[in-house]
């Protein structure tokens, strides 16, 4: 179980443990009415053909509840965010951090809105490298908390390394920390590992992430999800935005999430192939120094003369990330596992160079 001393109303920013949020018309009546002149809407309809003009459910009940079948988690344990698993991650430092005094951990290399959005809230971000092979550190990260750490990162399946971490060691992170520990699972669906939201009854302090926008290949319709306990979830709800989803994008979702889920397996097991022959056959090539190990749908490559191979491939209209400024990944390229046609043209290129 997690550390007895975990309280999350002690660990709540002072000014959001009182709070009242905004109540939207759509909060203080939600029966059928004959006549709704409460939100001032233009009751005449909408410009062009849709019927737009009422604003959305605020709490996405529908979408929650379809979402909660295929996540096998209850709609009060769940937030969405219409700004994808990036709005989670806003959400969570304005709920837990006093700017200008309170800090998070974060394990480089990793996802970089972790610190971007602790910037934009005047968080420091206390770094906590992984090991050469991109493992966290456990008892490292346990030593750096301290009384003003409120979150601490942990990306597993990890960007831009690839790999999930030893299950063990987040583990005990998760269970000596008095601070909330957000898992951030964007490419669980490549990964053999079990989700941490299995565990989530037996840890009060973990949260977790998860998109749309990498195996469902939904990245357009910005979806992303928070699981938390249920105490965790109100906090968030009350302080997002009044109605954060539009309402095309509920009803798209519900809509494609209903009828159509099973096609995440199909592009899961292309893409997992993609990710085979990418690595059997970047492995032939004299350049490559070495390819991590992934259980995402990317693979981190070292290469030699990274950055140069990286403008060639810019000016083959081949387009890359080049990670080879990033703290561990010195002459690291990340590719994303493409069509069988797109990575048969990033090989070909590659072959030349
Ligand atoms: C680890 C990780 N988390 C979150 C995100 C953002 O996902 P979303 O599209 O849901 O905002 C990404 C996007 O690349 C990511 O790599």
């Amino acid at each position: 179980m997690a550390d007895s001393n975990f309280s999350l109303v002690d660990i709540l920013r002072s000014n959001i443990r009182n709070i009242t949020p905004y109540s939207t018309a759509r909060d203080e009546y939600q029966g059928v009415a004959l006549v709704n002149l409460d939100a001032n809407e233009n009751s005449f309809g909408s410009v062009g053909n849709g019927s737009y003009n009422r604003y959305p459910d605020p709490y996405q009940i529908e979408l929650k509840k379809v979402v909660s079948k295929i996540k096998g988690m209850p709609t009060d344990q769940m937030f969405l965010g219409g700004s994808g698993s990036d709005e989670g991650i806003g959400l969570l430092y304005t709920a837990f951090c006093e700017p200008g005094k309170d800090n998070a951990i974060v394990c480089p290399p990793t996802y970089g809105m972790y610190g971007v959005s602790a910037e934009i809230n005047d968080i420091l971000c206390k770094e906590v490298p992984l090991t050469d092979d991109f493992q966290l550190q456990a008892d490292k990260v346990i030593a750096a908390i301290d009384e003003h750490t409120k979150l601490i990162w942990i990306c597993s399946p990890n960007n831009p390394s690839g790999n999930a971490y030893d299950r063990q060691a987040v583990r005990k992170v998760i269970e000596a920390s008095p601070s909330i520990v957000v898992i951030d699972e964007a490419y669980i669906d490549f990964c053999n590992e079990p989700s941490w939201t299995t565990e989530l009854k037996n840890y009060p302090n973990l949260v977790v992430l998860q998109t749309f926008s990498k195996a469902w290949g939904l990245a357009n319709m910005r979806l992303g999800m928070m699981f938390a306990s249920k105490e965790i979830i109100a906090v968030i709800n009350k302080i997002k935005l009044p109605y954060n989803i539009n309402g095309m994008v509920q009803k798209y979702a519900i809509d494609i999430l209903s009828n159509y889920a099973s096609q995440k397996g199909e592009y899961v097991a292309e893409i997992l192939a993609g990710r085979k022959f990418l690595e059997q056959e970047l492995a032939k090539l004299p350049k490559v120094q070495k390819i991590y190990p992934s259980d995402a749908n990317f693979l981190l490559v070292k290469i030699a003369n990274a950055h140069q191979v990286y403008l060639d491939l810019v000016k083959a209209g081949i387009i890359v990330r080049d990670r080879s400024k990033v703290k561990l990944c010195n002459d690291c390229l990340r590719i994303t596992v493409g069509t069988t046609e797109e990575n048969q043209s990033l090989l070909k290129e590659l072959r030349k160079l």
